[in-house]
C-alpha cells in the first residue's frame, strides 16, 4: 500500500506539509555529489539532503565537526546540478551558525547564493532560537533537527538513543512546537524513542522526517551510503540495507584488476 497522494513534479517546502496533511510519508535521502544525487532524484525521494555527514562518509573524520562552509557549499552546488524534482536541504556545519544570529545569516545566505539550494538545516532548539528566526525573516526556509544531533556529539559522550527520560523528552516536545511557531518547514528527528516521535508528531502541522526515530514520523531519512551497504562497519538497528554494494563493488573491482594483470583486459574489441 503506498500513501502516495498526489504528484509532485517539483517538490518544495509547501509540498512536504501537504504531504502530512494528505496522510503521505515524505522520502527523503543524503547526497553529497552530482552522480549520486542524478541516481536519488530520478528515483524519486521527496527531498535530498546535502548532510554535513558528508563528513564522515566522504572525507573519513570520525565526527560531522570538522566540515566546513566551503565544504558544504561546494557538495551542495555538485548535487543543485543534478537535480530536477526534489527539494534540496543543506546542512549549516558546526560552528557556522550558534555563536550570533548576523553569522547564522551570512553562512545560510552564502549556502542559497553560492550553492542554489533551497532550505538549510540546524541542529538545536531554544539555544539557537535568535539565529533561526534571523535565517527566516530573510525568507529562507529552515529545517530543525533535534534528538541526537551529532554537531554536539562531544556534549552527549555517546551516540545511543536520546530523550528516553522524561525531562529531556518534555525539552525536545517544547523546542519541537518553539521551532514550529518560528516558521520552520519541519523538524529532522533523529533517535528517539517511536512513542515521543508519535507524540511530537502529532502535536505539529510540520512534518517531522524520522532518522532511528520510528514509524510515526511522517517521513523517513537515511544516509544513502548506509542504505546502498557502501558502508559496513556502521549498523545500528534503525538501518535498512537494500544492497550490499561494499561487496558487489569490491568484487567488480577485484575482477578488473584480475583482468589487467592477466592481459584479459583490454580485449581486441575494447581498443582502437
Ligand atoms: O547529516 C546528515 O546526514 C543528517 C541526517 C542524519 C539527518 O543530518
Amino acid at each position: 500500500m503506498s500513501t502516495a497522494k498526489k504528484e509532485y513534479k517539483r517538490v518544495t517546502v509547501k509540498s512536504l506539509v501537504e504531504m502530512k496533511s494528505n496522510g503521505e510519508k515524505i522520502s527523503m535521502l543524503t547526497a553529497y555529489d552530482y552522480s549520486m544525487a542524478k541516481i536519488v532524484d530520478a528515483a524519486n525521494v521527496d527531498v535530498i539532503l546535502v548532510g554535513d555527514s558528508a563528513s564522515n562518509v566522504m572525507a573519513g573524520h570520525e565526527t560531522t565537526l570538522p566540515i566546513t562552509l566551503d565544504q558544504m557549499i561546494y557538495h551542495a552546488s555538485s548535487v543543485i546540478r543534478a537535480v530536477k524534482r526534489a527539494l534540496v536541504i543543506v546542512d549549516l556545519p558546526f560552528g557556522s551558525y550558534q555563536s550570533d544570529p548576523k553569522e547564522a545569516l551570512r553562512s545560510a545566505i552564502r549556502i542559497m547564493k553560492e550553492s542554489g539550494a533551497h532550505a538549510v538545516k540546524v541542529e538545536g532548539g531554544t539555544e539557537i532560537k535568535e539565529s533561526v528566526k534571523r535565517i527566516l525573516a530573510a525568507g529562507i526556509p529552515v529545517m530543525g533537527h533535534l534528538g541526537l544531533t551529532p554537531q554536539s556529539i562531544y556534549k552527549f559522550g555517546t551516540y545511543t538513543v536520546r530523550a528516553k527520560e522524561e525531562e529531556e523528552a518534555n525539552k525536545l516536545m517544547e523546542d519541537a512546537l518553539m521551532l514550529e511557531k518560528l516558521g520552520c518547514f519541519g523538524i529532522v528527528l533523529e533517535k528517539i524513542p517511536a512513542n515521543l516521535t508519535k507524540k511530537v508528531s502529532e502535536s505539529l502541522t510540520i512534518p517531522t522526517i524520522g532518522i532511528g526515530g520510528g514509524k510515526y514520523a511522517d517521513g523517513q531519512v537515511l544516509v544513502v551510503h548506509d542504505l546502498l551497504g557502501m558502508t559496513h562497519e556502521f549498523n545500528p538497528r534503525f538501518l535498512r540495507r537494500y544492497m550490499n554494494l561494499y561487496e558487489e563493488m569490491g568484487n567488480a573491482i577485484g575482477n578488473y584488476v584480475k583482468d589487467v594483470k592477466s592481459l584479459d583486459f583490454p580485449s581486441d574489441d575494447e581498443q582502437y
